[in-house]
């Protein structure tokens, strides 16, 4: 065993518009910090601070040491452990901010541990934690979080690593107000028309085809959001407008991230990224909402050992 190890975790896109609670992809940037120290207090998890985000401190409530603590359970409660975090990724922001701690938490327990569990393996504790964010076990942020690249986590079976669609750049905007996840799933409909189903499920299949066909732009044109962006877009501060500056100078597709505020455009080359990113920024510092902006691409890795 370890006695202290240092974890990088990345932020996530959810959902990208054909897969709802299905595919999601991890991001090169942002991403944030997480140290684990071993104690000797079998089975003990305590978080000794938080930087960057007014969250609980108590263990209990906090998905990072719940995930933790689910996973050092599992393994027989060898020890305690004790964690610090620095958030980056601020809760409610539809980048997956409690996915990338609960990845972090349990990628940092398999390495303290050297437990060598395989990275899939680790996604069901991770979901013990995000639980507790959303109330629901879908893994679509935990599982490229924890695995890098972009992943389709089927109803039941092996989650899928796709190629990643090459020449994708992705611009990420960050209103700063708070969406939570739970409230973000009540605005949804219940049922959907044969219809849009149908139609969606072709979008999603045209997209996964694409992905290894190595279409990057193929795969962009699938990315049609039939009946989640439509309901949730009201959440989104300027979504219109934002939409239409981003296809303006060059998104090839585009929408809502996870639950939301934030919003993901995909650009084929840097150009574009950038002068999306220019059109978004001029426009938001007209506002009165603060925001980040990231100019980012697809992460290879998750969540992994840093020091
Ligand atoms: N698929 C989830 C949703 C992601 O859109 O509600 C947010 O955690």
């Amino acid at each position: 065993m370890k006695s202290e190890v240092k974890i990088w975790s990345p932020a996530t896109v959810a959902n990208l518009n054909v897969g709802f609670d299905t595919l999601g992809c991890a991001l090169a940037a942002p991403g944030e910090i997480m140290k684990l120290k071993r104690i000797d207090d079998p089975g003990r998890v305590v978080i000794n601070c938080i930087e960057g985000a007014d969250l609980d401190l108590n263990p209990e409530n906090n998905v990072a040491s719940v995930a933790a603590k689910s996973l050092l359970n599992s393994l027989g409660n060898p020890c305690g452990i004790e964690i610090e975090i620095q958030k980056t990724i601020l809760p409610g922001s539809g980048i997956g901010s409690s996915a990338s701690s609960a990845a972090a938490a349990v990628v940092g327990v398999n390495e303290l541990l050297q437990a060598e569990l395989r990275l899939d393996e680790l996604i069901p504790f991770a979901l013990d934690g995000e639980f507790l964010a959303s109330g629901a076990r879908h893994a679509d942020n935990i599982a490229p979080a924890i695995m890098g690249g972009l992943v389709l986590c089927p109803p039941q079976g092996a989650f899928h690593v796709l190629p990643v669609p090459p020449n994708w750049h992705i611009v990420i905007l960050h209103p700063q107000v708070p969406v939570r996840t739970l409230e973000a799933r009540e605005v949804l409909p219940v049922h959907v028309s044969l219809a849009a189903a149908v139609e969606q499920s072709a979008w999603l299949g045209s997209f996964v085809a694409s992905c290894f066909e190595g279409d990057g732009a193929s795969a962009a044109l699938a990315l049609k959001d039939l009946y989640i962006g439509p309901y949730r877009s009201a959440l989104i501060p300027h979504f219109d407008s934002i939409r239409e500056i981003a296809m303006e100078r060059g998104a090839r597709a585009g929408g809502i991230s996870g639950s939301g505020p934030s919003t993901f455009w995909i650009a084929l080359n840097s150009d574009d990224a950038q002068s999306i990113a220019e059109g978004i920024q001029a426009f938001m510092s007209n506002t009165d909402i603060d925001y980040r902006l990231y100019s980012t691409q697809i992460a290879p890795k998750g969540a992994h050992l840093i020091q």
